[in-house]
C-alpha cells in the first residue's frame, strides 16, 4: 500500500500545496475462473494489498494534468479537445476513463493529478485495472458526480477496449471496485451478481510467484481466444438453439456435441465449460472452509488452462510443477490471462519460508530468472484514502 503522508507530500513537490483529496484501488489476483468471465462465467478473485493511490486537486479549467511517480513523468489533456490517439502512451488509461465518463454526460472539471502504484506492472495483477478504477473514483468524486462502482468497473474495461486494444472481461476492474477485505469475490460476470466469501488465511497463506516474464503473444493471443469461444457457440448453437455464450453449455451436451466442432475449438470450449463447474465447486469448498478441496481445483485449472485453453508458458509451468513438490502447498495454478505474468499458490504457514526459499533457488536454477513472491491477504476494493488507515502491510517507504 501506499501511505497517505507520502502520497500527499510527493503531490506538493510536484504541484504545490493544495487542498487536495486522496483515492486508491487495489490489483487483484484471481483464485480460480480463468478465461470464463468473456463467457458469461463465473470468476473468484479477491483483490491484493497493492494499489494505484492519487492524491488531486481541483483546476478551475478542464484539463487534466497527471504526473506518475512511477515513471517520473507529467503529461496532460483537455476534456474539451479530442482524444490525440496516440497508441500505447501511459495516460491512454486515465483519458479513457475520463473521456468514458463524460460520453455518459458524466460532466468533469480539471483536476491535478498525481498517481502512485505499487502494483506490479505485466505481472497478471491487473494494475492497469487498479489504475482505471482508481482514476474513475478520482475523476468523479473531485467533480462531485456519484457513479456507482458497478459502472466505474465497466468503463474502466471499456477503456481496456477502446484505448488499449485488449477486449478483457469485467472481472479485474469489477473486483478492483468492489473486493471486501478478508474476502474472495465470486462473480457471475453476466448478471454481475456477486458474494463475498470469506477467507481465512490465519492458517494457509496466498502466495503469489511472478515469473517475471511477458511474452508479446499475451494481448493478440487474448483476442483470438475471445473469438474462438464465439466460435464455439456459433457451432454449437446448430444443436443447442438456446445458448448465448459458453456459461449456456453443460459439460454433457459438450461432449455429445464435441464430434461437431473442430478439435481445437472443442478444447477451448471443454476449458471454459470445466473451469466454470471447477469455480463453482471452489466457491462451495470455501464456504465450507475446505482450502484442501480448494487446491485441487487449482491444480486441475491450471492444467486446463495449459492443455485445452494453451494460454500458459513454460515459465508458469515451471513454477506450478514447483509448488507441487513442495510440502504444504495446497493448491496452485497460473492466474490472469497467461503467457507470463504470475501463478496463485495456497501454501501452509508453518511451509510457507521453506516455499519462498525453494521456489527462488529451482526457478532460478531451471529458467536463469529469479521470481517474485508475493503474500498477500484480500484486500479492500476502492475508496478515499482518509488521514486514519490502518493495514497490516509494510508501507512502500
Ligand atoms: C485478463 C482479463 C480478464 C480475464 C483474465 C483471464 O486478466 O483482463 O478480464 O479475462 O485475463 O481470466
Amino acid at each position: 500500500m501506499i501511505h497517505r503522508e507520502h502520497l500527499t507530500r510527493k503531490f506538493v513537490e510536484i504541484f504545490g500545496n493544495r487542498e487536495m483529496r486522496c483515492f486508491r484501488a487495489p490489483g487483484r489476483v484471481n483464485l480460480i475462473g480463468e478465461h470464463t468471465d468473456y463467457n458469461g462465467g463465473f470468476v473468484l478473485p479477491m483483490a491484493i494489498d497493492r494499489e494505484a493511490a492519487i492524491a488531486a486537486s481541483i483546476r478551475n479549467d478542464r484539463k487534466i494534468c497527471v504526473f506518475t511517480v512511477n515513471l517520473d513523468e507529467m503529461a496532460e489533456f483537455d476534456l474539451d479537445n479530442e482524444w490525440a490517439g496516440k497508441k500505447g502512451f501511459w495516460l491512454n488509461y486515465i483519458e479513457g476513463v475520463a473521456r468514458i465518463l463524460e460520453r455518459k454526460n458524466i460532466k468533469l472539471q480539471g483536476v491535478d493529478m498525481l498517481v502512485w502504484s505499487d502494483v506490479p506492472a505485466g505481472a497478471g495483477l491487473s494494475s492497469s485495472a487498479a489504475l482505471e478504477t482508481a482514476v474513475g473514483l478520482t475523476l468523479t468524486q473531485m467533480s462531485n458526480q456519484t457513479v456507482d462502482l458497478v459502472t466505474l468497473a465497466k468503463i474502466g474495461q471499456q477503456t481496456e477496449h477502446e484505448f488499449a486494444g485488449a477486449k478483457v472481461g469485467i472481472m479485474d476492474q469489477f473486483v478492483s471496485a468492489n473486493a471486501k477485505a478478508g474476502h474472495a469475490l465470486l462473480l457471475d460476470c453476466r448478471s454481475l451478481d456477486y458474494e463475498h466469501l470469506r477467507l481465512d488465511t490465519t492458517d494457509t497463506a496466498v502466495v503469489i510467484c511472478d515469473t517475471n516474464v511477458k511474452h508479446d503473444l499475451a494481448t493478440s493471443e487474448y483476442n483470438t481466444r475471445r473469438e474462438e469461444c464465439e466460435q464455439a457457440v456459433e457451432r454449437l448453437k446448430d444443436y443447442l438453439p438456446d445458448i448465448r455464450q459458453l456459461r449456456d453449455v453443460s459439460i454433457t451436451d459438450l461432449e455429445k456435441y464435441s464430434d461437431k466442432i473442430p478439435e481445437v475449438i472443442r478444447r477451448r470450449a471443454r476449458h471454459v465449460v470445466t473451469e466454470n463447474q471447477r469455480t463453482l465447486k471452489a466457491a462451495d469448498a470455501l464456504k465450507q472452509g475446505d482450502l484442501a478441496g480448494f487446491g485441487r481445483l487449482m491444480w486441475d485449472s491450471h492444467k486446463s488452462l495449459r492443455d485445452d485453453y494453451e494460454v500458459s508458458c513454460r515459465e508458469l509451468d515451471i513454477l506450478v510443477d514447483i509448488a507441487l513438490r513442495l510440502d504444504g502447498v495446497l493448491g496452485a495454478r497460473m492466474t490472469g490471462g497467461g503467457f507470463g505474468g504470475s501463478t496463485v499458490n495456497l501454501v501452509k504457514r508453518e511451509h510457507l519460508e521453506q516455499f519462498k526459499e525453494e521456489m527462488q533457488s529451482e526457478y532460478l536454477r531451471l529458467t536463469d530468472i529469479k521470481p517474485t513472491i508475493l503474500v498477500s491477504d484480500a484486500g479492500e476494493g476502492a475508496s478515499e484514502i482518509t488521514e486514519v488507515q490502518s493495514s497490516k502491510s509494510e508501507p512502500l517507504l
